[in-house]
């Protein structure tokens, strides 16, 4: 086996997360922190231009979701990620491990499950109005149901964990004032 890239012995962990993972981050935070106000409004407005826009922003947004986690799954296998902050208590560890796995799982099962529940409605949209988008699954509204079920607790779950996320890492930024927000930081 040889060196990683940047010159890491196989196995080991990089002091930092790299560039691309920090600017993967932001960037999704920014989309998904804009998705879950949109999908919670849209689906309690009443039927209209204003409902529709929304639901095609929603799902056109989605996409871009599910494909920003591809490449940052992948810039991770490539890359990996520091250890863990070394002044983490055991609890906190635990925790931000948890949460970590399960925002990592989220960003693709949200934008899978919603594609997969328009699809089996028979729903017809288009990516930002480019092209029509490919249904997963044939018509089918029983499942239909029971895939945007599944979306809309997920999401309920995803807006709980990114809440004691945020929430976390702003008691070690203002709080606890140490490294730790940093290190997701452009120089962390
Ligand atoms: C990370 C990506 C996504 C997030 C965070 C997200 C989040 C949400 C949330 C919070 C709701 C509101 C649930 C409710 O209160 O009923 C919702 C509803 C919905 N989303 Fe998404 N969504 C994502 C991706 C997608 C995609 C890709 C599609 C379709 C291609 C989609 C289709 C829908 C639909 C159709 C609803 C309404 C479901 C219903 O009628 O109960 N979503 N979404």
């Amino acid at each position: 086996m040889t060196a990683a890239a940047d010159g890491r012995e196989p196995g080991t962990r990089p002091a930092a997360y790299s560039a691309a993972q920090k600017s993967l981050h932001w960037i999704m935070a920014a989309v998904v922190l804009f998705m879950i106000p949109v999908g919670l409004v849209m689906v309690r407005i009443p039927e209209g231009p204003a409902q529709g826009k929304l639901f095609d922003l929603h799902r056109s947004f989605g996409l871009v979701v599910l494909a920003l986690a591809v490449v940052r799954a992948a810039v991770r296998t490539a890359h990996g990620a520091p250890a863990d902050y070394p002044g983490l208590t055991q609890f906190e560890r635990l925790a931000s491990n948890a949460a970590h796995r399960t925002l990592y799982v989220l960003i693709f099962l949200m934008p899978l499950l919603g594609w997969a529940g328009e699809s089996a409605f028979g729903a017809s949209w288009t990516f930002f109005g480019l092209f029509l988008v490919p249904h997963i699954l044939p018509d089918n509204h029983a499942l239909s149901d029971l895939l945007l079920g599944a979306h809309r607790w997920a999401g309920y779950l995803m807006a709980a964990i990114l809440a004691a996320h945020i929430g976390g890492a702003l008691i070690h930024a203002v709080i606890k004032r140490d490294g730790v927000l940093t290190r997701m930081l452009p120089g962390g």
